[in-house]
């Protein structure tokens, strides 16, 4: 294994400098935090998972008693369907086509079961109903293939039944369908923070991922999300996916200054399992590039260790003058608020 792991951390790119902790992980000391890292933990996600021995009762007992005495709390709303299934993706996801009539009665659905589980929570928890909410995130998925309908029906449960009166709403989407009717749609609602995923700003490396947009309607959903007054936008981006060079992520840190965007997430490609992990972007199975062995396609090739952390001191390189990084990987301006809450 880790002459395997060796072999990666030595693919660099020589147009690059060779990352500042190359020496100490090339050292055969440290052979066994080579080997940590080439497993690809994500280490900042490591949730702290169930506490064993804690029973139910007093679980919502303590959380109710927290939240009655919180000045505000966060509240997500997951809306799980997306229109297709990106490579490197391991969310719980329900794929659909949203404009089939039979998809229609799966948007009921979740709406339904999303205003069940959360009336759920206001039984076990009713201190909950009075908390301020700070901020309001609905959260994917891909929550803008929610019919116009639903997203009303979702909001007038969520703004009658919480205390919205100082809530910041924040909504998650994809930009192939966050164009501007839903952008409105959003603004009208009251929402006035959209998040995307990206992925990068190159056409070639989003198409290898099996995204369906452009890089061109990523640029689009930002200009129109200003045009209308949405002035936070962040957009998601990963480094070491199929394909992508050094060149790329410069590529993609000289757009992000270009746009001039106010947050951004610049996430290392994760792909371990959730239950080694419990990290919110692993799942229980293997992602479509390792299930089906797309691991080279062509010309295309995943970049090795040494050329990841190549990538990451870039990204440092380009933001660390204009962005703060909140540790780690959610970057924002320098005089924007920090981002609450992941994703
Ligand atoms: C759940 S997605 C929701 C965003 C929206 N569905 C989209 O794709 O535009 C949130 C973000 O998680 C990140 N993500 C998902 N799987 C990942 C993985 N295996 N490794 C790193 N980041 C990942 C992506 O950047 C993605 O945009
Ligand atoms: S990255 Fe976003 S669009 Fe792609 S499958 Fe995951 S949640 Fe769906």
């Amino acid at each position: 294994m880790n002459a395997q792991a060796l072999g990666s951390l030595n693919d660099l790119d020589p147009n690059y400098p060779v990352p500042r902790v190359y020496d100490f992980l090339a050292d055969p000391a440290n052979s066994a935090m080579l080997d940590y890292v080439y497993n690809d933990p994500f280490g900042c996600h490591v949730f702290p998972g169930d506490i064993e021995g804690y029973p139910l009762g007093q679980f919502f007992q303590d959380m109710n008693q927290e939240i009655g005495q919180a000045r505000q709390i966060h509240l997500w709303a997951y809306i799980p369907t997306c229109r297709y299934r990106c490579h490197f993706c391991q969310y719980p996801t329900v794929i659909l086509n949203p404009k089939a009539p039979s998809s229609q009665q799966v948007f009921t659905d979740v709406v339904d079961y999303n205003i069940k589980e959360a009336s759920l929570w206001l039984q076990k928890v009713p201190a909950l109903a009075h908390a301020q909410v700070g901020e309001f995130n609905i959260f994917g998925g891909t929550p803008s293939l929610l019919p116009e309908a639903e997203l009303r029906r979702l909001m007038a449960f969520y703004r009658s039944h919480f205390n919205f009166d100082e809530a910041t709403l924040r909504f998650e989407g994809e930009p192939g369908t966050l164009n501007k009717p839903y952008l409105s749609l959003l603004k009208e609602l009251g929402f006035t923070k959209i998040s995307f995923g990206a992925q990068s700003f190159d056409d070639r490396i989003i198409s290898a991922c099996g995204r369906m947009h452009s890089a061109q309607e990523c640029v689009d959903t930002i200009e129109y999300a200003r045009a209308i007054g949405l002035e936070w936008v962040s957009v998601d981006l990963i480094y070491g996916m199929l394909g992508q060079a050094v060149d790329d992520v410069k590529y993609d840190m000289e757009k992000t200054l270009e746009l001039d965007l106010s947050h951004v997430v610049i996430a290392k490609l994760h792909m371990e399992e959730f239950m080694k992990t419990r990290t919110g972007v692993s799942g229980e199975r293997q992602s479509h590039w390792q299930r089906k062995g797309l691991i080279n396609i062509g010309d295309m090739t995943f970049p090795g260790l040494g050329k990841q952390y190549q990538m990451r001191e870039l990204v440092e390189q380009y933001l660390a003058p204009r962005y703060h990084e909140r540790p780690t990987m959610y970057f924002h301006q320098q005089h924007q608020p920090r981002k609450n809450g992941k994703g």
